[in-house]
């Protein structure tokens, strides 16, 4: 009997596919009601020393089939796990899905060139707010209320006295209100004036510069401008100044380039004059030195300040200012 219940099991056990089958198998022989129990059950209408004898045969039977549905299941999982590695196998011979590289924004580029150079000649960078109080914007750098000077700067007012900073003088004030001299510092940043045209765009940016200290005059800033423009526009670059008014310097100066287009010749960019515009800097004005509470006996100082899209649009010969802000990557990836 337990011999042709081996024999079943076997054939049974060949048949067996996958691991559905052999729980089937299992439930089949030794599920609670299963053929090997069901022998064990029928043991208890027989006598004492039967049960004893035919009790070990089925026992025996129990455990070799236990062992071999064991052995067979690990075989199966060994199997699928292998299936499961082939199919689910990655080919790192494939080439990879790379993404764009994005560039530099020109203006990036150019702002880090400027300040380059300054760092180099030792100035460091300071910062201030682009919602300025009107003291810090105009009032300190002596443009008094209502003064004509405040024409210049076409302005958003935020309120009476808080204005989007039209320039990055203010941080002048700021930097000379938070330290003593020797100053030496320039200043990057975003600035604000209510006009859009091909040249002008509402947000722009400039740099700042300023030195103070005892003993510095004109030449000195001739000396530190030059390096730059020299730097900035290559060696041979002609540089010339212009007597011109800022309230806040005195005296003040606009400084040109001489064209780099037609080296002076006159073109339609420097419209025919042969020089470009390129900053407006000068003495600081002894009234500015008293807002901050410096002693104008002691100390004297030259500021200057440049628009960076200006001088992006000059190096890389761009015409309209817009450019830069519409960020079309058939224009920015030229960069
Ligand atoms: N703040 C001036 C402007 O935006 C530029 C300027 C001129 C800055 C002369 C200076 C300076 O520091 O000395 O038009």
């Amino acid at each position: 009997m337990s011999e042709d219940l081996k024999q079943t099991f076997l054939t049974d056990l060949e048949k067996v596919k996958n691991l559905t089958d052999l729980s089937g198998l299992k439930v089949k022989y030794l599920g609670r009601k299963g053929l090997v129990t069901s022998e064990l059950k029928a043991l208890s209408s027989l006598s004492s020393e039967e049960k004893r004898a035919r009790g070990k045969t089925i026992n025996d039977l129990k455990t070799f089939m236990e062992t071999c549905l064991d052995s067979h299941e690990s075989g199966l999982k060994k199997e699928d796990l292998r299936q499961k590695l082939l199919s689910e196998s990655i080919d790192v011979t494939l080439p990879g899905k790379t993404l764009p590289f994005g560039s530099e924004h020109p203006l990036n580029t150019v702002l880090s060139e400027i300040t380059d150079i300054f760092v180099n000649m030792g100035f460091s960078i300071e910062e201030g707010p682009e919602v300025e109080l009107d003291y810090y914007n105009f009032e300190a750098l002596n443009f008094p209320k209502n003064h004509p000077a405040r024409d210049m700067q076409d302005t958003f007012f935020v309120s009476d006295e808080v204005v989007l900073r039209t320039h990055t003088s203010p941080v002048q004030i700021r930097g000379m209100e938070k330290s003593r001299p020797p100053i030496r510092f320039i200043a990057p940043g975003k600035v604000y004036r209510c006009d859009a045209d091909m040249t002008h765009t509402p947000l722009f940016h400039q740099v700042e510069g300023l030195m103070v200290d005892r003993h510095i005059n004109f030449s000195n800033l001739k000396g530190v401008l030059e390096a730059f423009l020299h730097r900035m526009f290559g060696k041979d670059t002609q540089i010339r100044f212009r007597p011109s008014f800022f309230p806040f310097t005195e005296p003040s100066a606009e400084v040109d380039i001489g064209c780099i287009f037609c080296k002076g010749s006159g073109c339609r960019v420097c419209k025919g004059s042969g020089w470009l515009e390129i900053l407006g800097a000068g003495m600081v004005n002894p009234r500015v030195f008293d807002n901050v509470g410096y002693d104008t006996e002691e100390y004297s100082g030259f500021a200057f300040g440049m628009g960076v899209e200006r001088i992006a649009m000059l190096k890389y010969s761009i015409d309209d200012i817009r450019l830069f802000f519409e960020n079309d990557v058939r224009f920015l990836r030229q960069f």
